[in-house]
């Protein structure tokens, strides 16, 4: 009876902990220029996967990059900070939460350019959509690919 009894008490402790932990990790601020589009596209997408964000407008997006480490082939439109993790450009919010989740030892997560098809870059013929890969890479710029994400490349 008292195994029971405390097997119940852990398994509640795990519930009330897992709760705060989560919304905690939601919480994401985007660095943008004032005049970029893509990047609200972007908050939207992040928005509509519930993640809490904080726009913020910065004029110069090149220091800040070099400030949080972004290597410079990784660089996109938007710089963001999330659970202590730099996303770069239009990461798939799937990808985020998976970066949260997983815990890996990187600094971030980048998808390099623009590519059409991603959150927040979507384009109304589909066939234009590109295929493209979600990086992450660490302190020394080293990159590994997390995801690929769009159309499969046709058989040859
Ligand atoms: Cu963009
Ligand atoms: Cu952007």
């Amino acid at each position: 009876m008292y195994r029971i009894r405390n097997a119940l008490l852990s398994g509640l402790l795990l519930a009330l902990c897992a709760g705060p932990a989560l919304a905690d990790s939601s919480e994401i601020t985007v660095y943008k220029s004032p005049t970029c589009g893509c990047c609200v596209k972007w908050i939207d997408h992040l928005e509509a996967h519930g993640f809490e964000v904080s726009a913020v407008d910065v004029r110069d997006t090149r220091t800040l990059k070099l400030e949080h480490g972004v290597p410079a082939s990784l660089q996109s439109c938007h710089t963001a900070k999330v659970g202590g993790y730099v996303v770069e450009g239009h990461v798939p919010a799937a990808d985020v939460a998976r970066l949260l989740s997983e815990k890996p030892a990187v600094e971030g997560l980048a998808v390099p350019g623009m590519p059409l098809g991603s959150p927040g870059m979507e384009v109304r013929d589909p066939s234009r959509n590109e295929r493209y890969q979600v990086l992450s890479f660490d302190e020394n710029g080293k990159t590994r690919v997390f995801a690929t994400h769009g159309p499969e490349p046709a058989a040859p």
